[in-house]
């Protein structure tokens, strides 16, 4: 971290999960600084990844027939033209990851396929039997380790883009020492993840929060459909936080949900338990909230075959106390995902010049109103190909003057405190909103969003996705509002900036 006009010039990747390793992998042989907050490896979402990834491999699938699944789940939101490019190169990215030392599953010559909610065929790739996160970023952060054109900085955060005529100029980092440092580059790809550290009740990895987003809006960009937060129904319900997942391909191998009666509470929903993300997450809470218990049942299915398929979930489980052959399981819904994010173009490209985003951060248009369980993986493998031609023709070199004085002040460059966020996301973004309780939100975070100047951090974050929640008067996909029930005739997707959020607000 002591040099950096060393790297002048040279691509920075932000967040090594999937989609920051597999850019800079991509880019190889081109000189690229890939910036990991953690150890290389450590807290990203894609490490913790259970289900797998989703693409059309088996005999009976097709591309159209996941577009179709795709466009379904999605509540009208969905871009198809980019999620058809996405779903068509899955299975490509599949063997991509597979070659560069990825250990999947199989059967034989194929891959093994899993099952999750409102897929129509099986197509889940994964590893260890739920442990695909895992193998993922052991496999790729060593071919990483291995690419010697790949400067990787641990520790390290992005804290500032800078933005010099309309484009991209240089970032501003903190080390693991608090040292502040400059790189001067014209190309910055953002694959910080998503935003599971803002709510109380998550699970995503804590330091999940929103970083992209951030530095993107202060940047300029736009930020697309942000309010579409999603749910996953079944965390386990314990005091753990985050909270711990029990994959949904639990569901698939024909686990089923009941109440403390022993009812199977959402039969009567079109799909049952392996209905739409956001219908089965809302069954369960107005279950909780009409004062039963819910519990996920694999006494049957996949009973004594549960420690087999899912070792890592079994250990979970019996961590907390419960054996999963043997005991029903306590669930709630938890936040899981963001389908919103910077938005982007085929490439990845924002809309400012020299800043691209890519993964869980970006908005492609995949997702639309809900992700398609596991949609996520495999967007970003395939998507992390894309940024990297893309960054690999854009221009090079930066319009910051060596020695150039720019706002590196550690004072200047701090972020703000996810504490004070987090309750008031979880209790006017959860899976039920109304104009009141956004409006207290929007009123709490617009001092916690100012206080820095300019305004940065987690309540920055939060006060975009309230103001975002509040725009849109409908309920769609994953946003359900108690005060506009149903949805509008026509699927608009929203498009939000920080001036605009904050003229607003
Ligand atoms: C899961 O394993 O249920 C999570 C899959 C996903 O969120 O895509």
């Amino acid at each position: 971290t002591d040099h950096p006009q060393l790297y002048r010039d040279r691509p920075v990747v932000v967040g090594a999960g999937l989609a920051g390793l597999m850019t800079a992998l991509s880019l190889a042989p081109e000189p690229v600084v890939l910036l990991s907050h953690a150890p290389l490896g450590a807290e990203t979402s894609t490490g913790w990844a259970q289900g797998g990834l989703a693409a059309s491999l088996a005999d009976d699938d097709t591309p159209s027939l996941h577009l179709d699944d795709t466009l379904a789940a999605g509540a009208g939101l969905v871009d198809a033209a980019a999620a058809r490019a996405i779903l068509e190169a899955a299975p490509e990215a599949v063997r991509r990851l597979a070659a560069l030392g990825v250990v999947f599953d199989r059967n034989g010559e194929g891959f093994q396929l899993g099952l999750e909610a409102a897929h129509g065929r099986r197509r889940i790739v994964h590893a260890h039997g739920d442990a695909t996160g895992r193998e993922i970023v052991r496999a790729l952060a060593a071919a990483v380790r291995a690419t010697p054109s790949i400067a990787v900085l641990e520790g390290v955060e992005a804290r500032r883009l800078i933005v010099e005529d309309g484009a991209v100029a240089g970032i501003v980092c903190v080390g693991p020492n608090g040292e502040a440092m400059t790189i001067p580059t014209a190309r910055v790809v953002l694959a910080t993840g998503g935003i599971g550290g803002l709510f109380c009740d998550s699970t995503n990895p804590r330091g999940s929060q929103g970083q992209g987003l951030a530095l993107a809006a202060r940047a300029g960009a736009l930020l697309a459909n942000l309010e579409f937060v999603q749910f996953h129904p079944t965390a386990l319900d314990t005091a753990a936080r985050p909270m711990a997942l029990v994959s949904e391909a639990v569901r698939g191998e024909g686990a089923v949900l009941i109440d403390e009666t022993g009812e199977r509470f959402l039969r009567h929903l079109p799909g049952a338990e392996l209905a739409p993300r956001d219908e089965v997450a809302r069954g369960i809470w107005q279950h909780l909230v009409a004062g039963h218990r819910v519990y996920l049942d694999a006494r049957h299915q996949p009973g004594a075959g549960f420690a087999r398929r899912f070792p890592g979930i079994d250990r979970l489980c019996r961590d907390a106390g419960f054996d999963p052959a043997l005991q029903p399981l306590p669930v709630r819904p938890a936040q899981h995902y963001h389908m919103g994010g910077i938005a982007v173009d085929g490439q990845g490209r924002s809309s400012v010049a020299g800043l691209w985003a890519c993964g869980e951060v970006a908005c492609t248009g995949l997702h639309g109103a809900n992700r398609l369980a596991s949609n996520s993986l495999a967007e970003a493998a395939v998507c992390a190909a894309w940024v990297a031609d893309s960054v690999g023709n854009a221009p090079a070199t930066s319009r910051l003057l060596a020695g150039a004085p720019v706002a590196a002040k550690v004072a200047d460059l701090r972020t703000g405190d996810a504490e004070q966020t987090r309750p008031i996301l979880s209790r006017a973004l959860g899976l039920v909103r109304d104009r009141a309780a956004l409006e207290v939100a929007v009123a709490q975070l617009l001092p916690l969003a100012t206080s820095a100047r300019p305004a940065a951090g987690p309540a920055l974050v939060g006060l975009m996705l309230a103001v975002s929640a509040l725009n849109r008067q409908e309920s769609r996909g994953a946003h359900w509002r108690a005060d506009f029930p149903s949805s509008r005739s026509e699927a608009v997707p929203s498009l939000l900036s920080l001036d605009q959020t904050l003229a607003i607000a």
